[in-house]
């Protein structure tokens, strides 16, 4: 990741070092993904080889597992590993902590860590805080390929008003980006029982703690 082309990236940064309050040796760590959380990976990186840490990250993505190598963290699975606390990006944050993610494509294996973990740390500059969700972004669904049609069908029905393929995520899925009339509590499930949907980058009422400038 280029860093002189991250948007806000001082505010970033500064809200990346927060999260060494909570880094302790011997701990697995989840990894989002994302320009955030690409800067809090290099935070802890450094941290761990300053203090000598021991520390095992479960990432979110290829390009977080290969930073997390170059500063030797070591790389562990949900299978086998227990995830102490995770931490992630955000694009867009409502007044009730709920969350879009995905902007990255990477919101299935982000999902995955914040189920698996009791705590979670949502980074975020002050540019990532809406009135309500949807402001800025449309909200990514991760689709099997060759469902795409028919989930874009059935987005419509529950009330999708835009529905655009953006490109594959590493998973080799479909990433369709969908604008919705309304984004509700209900949405988040309702898109999950389409046929075809692996994941969606609405995150309602999960268990997170949001840290900002
Ligand atoms: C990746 O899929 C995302 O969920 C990111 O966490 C989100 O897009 C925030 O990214 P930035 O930190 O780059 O804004």
């Amino acid at each position: 990741m280029d860093i002189s082309k991250m948007t806000n990236v001082e505010e970033k940064r500064d809200v990346a070092k927060k999260i060494l309050q909570y880094v302790k040796d011997n701990q697995t760590i989840g990894f989002g993904s994302g320009s955030t959380s690409y800067l809090a990976t290099i935070e802890i990186g450094k941290y761990a080889k300053e203090n000598n840490l021991h520390i095992k990250a479960i990432p979110t993505s290829n390009e977080i597992e290969e930073l997390c190598k170059e500063y030797d963290i070591k790389i562990g699975s949900l299978v086998e590993d227990k995830i102490d606390w995770a931490f992630d990006g955000a694009d867009e944050v409502d007044p009730n902590n709920n969350l879009i993610k995905g902007m990255g494509a990477a919101m299935f294996k982000e999902k995955l860590n914040i189920i698996s973990s009791e705590k979670t740390y949502i980074l975020v500059d002050k540019s990532k805080f809406v009135t309500e969700l949807g402001e800025k972004h449309p909200v990514p669904i991760e689709v099997f390929p060759r469902a795409m049609k028919y989930v874009a069908e059935e987005l419509g029905k529950i009330g999708a008003t835009e529905t655009i393929y953006r490109g594959m995520t590493e998973n080799d899925n479909a990433i369709l980006d969908t604008r919705f009339e309304k984004i509700d509590a209900s949405l988040e499930k309702k898109i999950k029982t389409i046929t075809g949907v692996i994941e969606s980058g609405l995150f309602m009422g999960y268990n997170i703690e949001v840290m900002s400038n």
